[in-house]
């Protein structure tokens, strides 16, 4: 049976993950400790974490903890590395999580040239609305601007004291001014909800926020006057580009696909991917294709069907050689489409909704 099983680790990229596990010190992630896990837990998407089982614990013994993330507002397009990050979200939030969204509008006036209030308008247009339609649930999240945020200010102040240009180096590569001002910023961010109440928390991330877990938990532990939990984190491998490489990038369009993203572009962008078909039809038929080098099964396994089952039934279709290329690439276009057209209307529907925002003494 174990041959035809899909295994969640068996994608071509399996070595990239187990060395940044092991450069970074990180820990792998064992679904066996969460109760209920969801899809990208389940399929080895989340791959890896920092102090997971404190947050389990917390799950298990129902004690206060919460999840945090936050968003550059720069541009209208998110990917999906947002989607699984707001999903993760989501799961904790779906388990007694207090939830903390946050507009990294300084941040993103610090490194992106992007004005407050533009930061602000587009928040509130589009990412918000794109992150409900993705998953959060809205009711039970608190909203706020890092602008607006003095106690989040006052913290990468302090914080400010704990670190030295070489250890921000040597977790970053570079250090100019309006990184490591944001930097410190997010480390804020991380621990604010700890100052009403010390509690547990844990950050979802993809693998290129790491340095920004790690220099918050070493500010953490220089802070001998506010005793804060070291944060936890959670990550997810990277949606591969659909090329093949590691992870989409915007600079190659070609390869990434955008959320929301029109029909007709993410359809055509689709029928173009790497896929694990043969060189023939009569080799793909007698060989069988290659799901584990496909970059459109690996679509519909990170984030189209939802069912194990169903998964499964296409693995082995497709492996046998039952299923051709060219059907899964249909088969991945109309999920896809469809897809789209429910986030399209699910953010407008999240657009007229009453958000809990912080509100701050100005
Ligand atoms: N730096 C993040 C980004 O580039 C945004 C961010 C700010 C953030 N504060 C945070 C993410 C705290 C997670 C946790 O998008």
């Amino acid at each position: 049976m174990a041959v035809n099983r899909i295994d969640p680790w068996g994608s071509v990229l399996v070595e990239d993950y187990e060395r940044i596990i092991e450069q970074f010190g990180l820990e792998h992630f064992d679904q066996k400790i969460f109760p209920d896990p969801n899809r990208l837990m389940r399929r080895g998407i989340v791959f890896a974490g920092r102090d997971l089982q404190r947050i389990a614990t917390c799950i298990e013994e129902k004690k206060p903890y919460y999840v945090l993330t936050g968003f550059m507002p720069t541009n209208d397009h998110l990917h999906f590395g947002n989607k699984m990050v707001v999903e993760m979200v989501r799961y904790f939030q779906d388990h007694g999580a207090h939830t903390y969204i946050l507009v990294a509008d300084l941040e993103a006036s610090a490194v992106r040239k992007v004005s407050l209030e533009e930061a602000r308008k587009r928040a509130l247009s589009f990412h918000i609305p794109a992150y409900i339609a993705l998953g959060l649930d809205p009711a039970k999240t608190t909203f706020y601007f890092q602008s607006q945020n003095r106690d989040v200010v006052q913290l990468a102040f302090t914080f400010a004291q704990k670190i030295t240009l070489a250890e921000f180096k040597a977790i970053y590569g570079k250090a100019d001014p309006s990184r490591i001002m944001s930097a410190l910023t997010q480390s804020g961010d991380i621990l604010y909800p700890q100052l009403k109440e010390r509690m547990p928390g844990i950050i979802p991330v993809g693998v290129d926020q790491d340095p920004h877990i790690r220099l918050t938990r070493d500010i953490v532990r220089r802070t001998k006057e506010t005793k804060f939990f070291l944060p936890s984190a959670i990550m997810c491998k990277y949606t591969p580009s659909l090329q093949g490489d590691l992870k989409m990038s915007k600079s190659k369009p070609e390869s990434c696909i955008e959320l929301p993203e029109d029909d007709a572009i993410v359809k055509k962008k689709i029928m173009r991917a790497i896929s694990g078909g043969r060189s023939t039809l009569e080799e793909h038929r007698r060989l069988g294709g290659e799901p584990e080098k496909c970059m459109v099964f690996e679509l519909l396994k990170q984030h189209l069907i939802e069912s194990d089952d169903e998964l499964q039934k296409i693995y082995d279709e497709y492996k046998s050689g039952r299923m051709t290329a060219g059907e899964i690439k249909q088969l991945a276009a109309r999920k896809m489409t469809a897809f789209m057209e429910k986030m399209r209307e699910d953010m407008k529907k999240a657009a007229s909704l009453k958000l809990n925002f912080i509100s701050f003494k100005t």
